[in-house]
């Protein structure tokens, strides 16, 4: 179902659908295909996340892809889609530490990729880097909870703030990332109540994963959510097919059909 009266997605509309109480649905691509099927279907964001480093190229983390490989998967789902707002994820070590590095970094994903928006992991530790990619008319959304990128800091996928001290920095963190500009928010795994304590307190769109029902979207990597992927299977995961198991067939019927030389047959050639 697409969005009512929506041609295209833009902040503005977010901010109005968060206002109206309609949910937002996102979904990650990261390939031309994939983009235009995910776009056809009426999704609101297409997140082209540094997931890609995981499902696209087999690392064990996101840490590895670089802005080049980021742009590339960008501008591919951006030659796809007509409708949906494109949120291109600075990869790590393009924005941490170094405002003009962040903003370089963001200029080269708008510029090269055409895309409508960013994403940066972190909350008072890149208010510099967030500060300067805004003032330069780049829309950022922001990622609270767990940041993948620190995987390295936290040594585990586990849930985040569940402790009082870490949740309330991120209560804090929010506000800050709401009150100097950002149009949205990921919350990544964390506890449902705090989630809908931040949504309820902030004016911008929270997108949940592994978040609980009290944010105003959801996000899924399309690998997860497709069953492309088996090795994940956290409990946050809805599997809405089992692509995994329909490709695996598809591709063993080809092998037999070429061995057995019933493909192609006489209406298969010229
Ligand atoms: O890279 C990604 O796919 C993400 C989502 C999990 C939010 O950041």
């Amino acid at each position: 179902m697409k969005t009512l009266n929506f041609p295209r997605i833009t902040t503005h509309v977010l901010q109005e659908m968060k206002l109206k109480g309609e949910k937002i649905a996102m979904l990650t691509a990261y390939d031309f295909s994939m983009a235009k099927i995910i776009d056809d279907s009426g999704i609101d964001i297409i997140l082209v996340g540094d997931s890609a480093a995981n499902v696209m190229a087999g690392h064990k983390t996101t840490l590895p892809i670089t802005l080049n490989e980021m742009i590339y998967h960008a501008s591919s789902v951006m030659r796809a889609v007509e409708r949906a707002l494109v949120v291109v994820d600075l990869p790590f070590g393009t924005y941490q530490g170094n405002s003009r590095e962040a903003l370089n970094s963001a200029i080269r994903i708008m510029k090269e990729s055409n895309a409508n928006a960013v994403k940066l992991e972190g909350g008072r530790e890149i208010k510099d880097s967030v500060d300067r990619i805004l003032s330069a008319g780049i829309p950022v959304m922001g990622h609270l909870g767990l940041t993948p990128q620190s995987i390295n800091k936290f040594g585990t996928y586990v849930v985040r703030a569940r402790e009082e001290e870490e949740a309330q920095r991120l209560k804090e963190d929010a506000k800050l990332l709401e009150e100097i500009g950002c149009f949205a928010l990921v919350l990544e795994k964390i506890p449902a109540a705090l989630a809908k304590e931040v949504t309820e307190n902030i004016k911008i769109p929270t997108i949940g994963i592994g978040a609980g029902s009290g944010v105003d979207g959801q996000v899924l990597v399309i690998h997860d959510m497709l069953g492309i992927n088996h090795d994940f299977s956290p409990r946050f995961l809805r599997r809405y097919h089992d692509l995994y198991v329909e490709m695996k067939g598809a591709v063993e019927l080809y092998i037999k059909d070429v061995k057995s030389l019933d493909f192609p047959n006489e209406r298969e050639q010229y």
